[in-house]
């Protein structure tokens, strides 16, 4: 053999065995989740059902004060995906609901809306550009890995989408909450955002804030 049929076959033989090692890694969700994920339930007591989750099929609650709900199929409530580098939510927003701006640390999204209308946007990191689009029934469209984004209700009817992650476990984390709904101090919220401690503070009462 050529060195160079060697390396095709060593190459080849390399590629078809990466991933034959374990054909996956059902989340033991007993123990801790960690960066790499949840460590592997024993391949024996795997059945269908780590594979499969009925828990998008409900609406989720949109009683709150952004009359939205995304109901989430991470590893954390589907171990069958630990491992995947995928996973999914359900979106529903009432008449006025909102899902503020907020970001996916660890994955893109894609967003398909199966019922009413959504206006969605996301905000680029290199130079602060929106991109906004009013979405009906049937579109998608795409949210790049940790930009600002948001999904609102531009609809008469309560609307419906279904997202999907390139991570088993995205993150959400919501801006609004980030700085009004916790114990960030007042003052410290004023210095980092320009916002004025007045301004703060009622944003603090609606949201829940303390400090
Ligand atoms: C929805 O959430 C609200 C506010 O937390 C709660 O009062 C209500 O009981 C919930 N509804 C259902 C159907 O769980």
């Amino acid at each position: 053999m050529s060195v160079l049929q060697t390396l095709v076959v060593l190459s080849f033989l390399f590629t078809s065995s990466y991933g034959l090692v374990q054909d996956f890694c059902v989340g033991e969700l007993s123990l801790p989740d960690t960066p790499a994920g949840y460590a592997c339930k024993k391949e024996s007591t795997v059945t269908v059902d780590d594979f499969t989750f009925s828990g998008l099929a409900a609406m989720g609650n949109t009683s709150n004060i952004i009359k939205a709900a995304v109901t989430p199929a991470f590893a954390a409530q589907f171990p069958g995906i630990n491992g995947l580098g995928v996973s999914m939510a359900r979106l529903d927003l009432a008449v006025g609901g909102v899902v503020p701006l907020h970001t996916h640390p660890a994955g893109s999204e894609i967003l398909i809306v199966v019922q009413g209308t959504i206006c969605a946007g996301f905000i680029s990191g290199g130079g602060n550009k929106v991109y906004i689009k009013n979405l009906k029934k049937g579109d998608i469209m795409a949210f790049p890995q940790g930009l600002l984004h948001f999904q609102l209700n531009a609809g008469g009817i309560p609307a419906l989408a279904f997202v999907s992650f390139s991570s088993q476990s995205p993150g959400l984390q919501i801006t609004d909450f980030a700085l009004f709904a916790n114990d960030f101090p007042t003052e410290l919220v004023a210095a980092t955002t320009f916002l004025d401690a007045a301004t703060i503070k009622k944003l603090k009462g609606v949201l829940g804030g303390t400090g």
